[in-house]
């Protein structure tokens, strides 16, 4: 089996700045809707990497809680942030997601996932990563990012793992379509607030027809 942290691990030594170092919009978009919460504002960043956006968030005064399976992702966030206060705003955690989150029921006021459930989980993991984000958060908190999309010029290359799902020689990629990802959410008890698909570049990084969505958490998770 694929030890995907060796993978990321070696994608960030190659390349430091692949995603660039300025946070996304809809990273901005979050925030925005965040400010009206009563602090402590509690953000989970979920597959943070090396952490472009959970800066932002700490910036914006929230506490975040920084998760990647990769240990250089979150080596090269502590070494960004240590001697400076945003130290203190955020908590990076080395985990594999897949094994849950470190976080009581109820804790954040949102979780935050950039191009994170496309990777390579399986619609059984994406179920139980879906569920495992209603159960650390808020009731009306959120659940905001991007996906890979079934009209990405990569759908469709390499070895079809399960449908939407193909793996190529060192990347596995679930594309979702509007429906998947609705469905999904909805499984796992969010309604969709906005859904668009647009083009999106950060740092290094192209992707085209990525599916940009904010949900709310409307019901309580029932595993
Ligand atoms: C496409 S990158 C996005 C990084 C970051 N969100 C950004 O936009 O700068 C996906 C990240 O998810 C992490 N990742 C992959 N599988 C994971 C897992 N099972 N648990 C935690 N993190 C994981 C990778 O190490 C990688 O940093």
């Amino acid at each position: 089996m694929t030890d995907w942290s060796r993978v990321w691990d070696e994608t960030y030594a190659k390349q430091p700045k692949i995603y660039g170092d300025e946070p996304s919009a809809i990273a901005v978009q979050l925030a925005d809707l965040l400010r009206e919460r009563p602090s402590p504002v509690r953000v989970l960043d979920l597959g943070c990497g090396y952490g472009r956006d959970s800066i932002y968030f700490a910036q914006q005064g929230f506490e975040v809680t920084a998760l990647d399976c990769s240990p250089v992702a979150i080596q090269m966030l502590q070494e960004r942030i240590v001697n400076t206060d945003l130290a203190a705003r955020i908590t990076p955690i080395v985990a594999d997601a897949l094994q849950g989150i470190p976080a009581p029921d109820g804790y954040f006021d949102a979780v935050y996932a950039y191009l994170f459930f496309c990777l390579a989980f399986t619609d059984a993991e994406l179920t139980k990563l879906f569920a495992e984000c209603s159960r650390v958060l808020k009731p009306d908190s959120y659940l905001a990012g991007t996906v890979r999309s079934v009209y990405d010029r990569s759908y469709g290359k390499g070895e079809r793992i399960e449908p939407d799902m193909f793996a190529l020689p060192n990347a596995v990629r679930h594309f979702f379509s509007e429906s998947y990802l609705e469905q999904k959410l909805q499984e796992a008890g969010f309604s969709l607030k906005s859904l668009e698909r647009r083009d999106e570049a950060v740092g290094e990084s192209h992707f085209n027809d990525v599916l940009v969505f904010v949900a709310q958490k409307t019901k309580h998770h029932t595993n």
